[in-house]
């Protein structure tokens, strides 16, 4: 198994374990519903702004462990961001996901766990679940996205 097979399997099992901010919030600014149209699996993401900063961030959901975990590890990361590091590591994450030509950049830190998926074509969109459900709740768009 290679490193990043081997922090893919360490960090996805250990965030669908003890996924972190699971939960609502209830003066939510956004909250949009993600859906994966292969599956069904949906999720639910909630998101507090401060001015330009993401001040709180739950999600709740159902999905299988890689969705789960891609949620947690994106929580647990955009806590505290400002928006626009946020929209910038939506485009890191996405870029990661679907191009496997390129080594994931080093400011993705623990994130770059989620580039184990690209073994797994069908699973990609269980990684990218959340990350679609986040840049539609930043950008403003509708209350559910699908990974369409
Ligand atoms: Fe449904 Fe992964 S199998 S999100």
């Amino acid at each position: 198994m290679n490193e990043l097979q081997e922090l893919y399997r360490e960090v996805i099992l250990d965030h669908n374990r003890q996924p972190r901010n699971f939960g609502e919030i209830d003066d939510a600014d956004r909250v949009i519903d993600g859906v994966n149209p292969l599956c069904g699996d949906r999720m639910t993401l909630y998101l507090k702004l401060d001015g330009k900063t993401v001040e709180d961030v739950r999600f709740r959901g159902s999905g299988c462990a890689i969705s789960v975990a891609s949620s947690s590890l994106m929580t647990e990361r955009i806590k505290g961001a400002s928006i626009d590091e946020t929209m910038g590591l939506f485009e890191m994450v996405h870029e990661m996901l679907t191009n496997d030509a390129d080594e994931p950049p080093d400011e993705l830190e623990k994130l770059v766990a989620l580039a184990g998926v690209r073994e797994y074509p069908s699973r990609v969109k269980c990684a990218s679940l959340a990350w679609h459900a986040l840049r539609a709740a930043l950008t403003g768009a509708d209350h559910e996205v699908s990974t369409e």
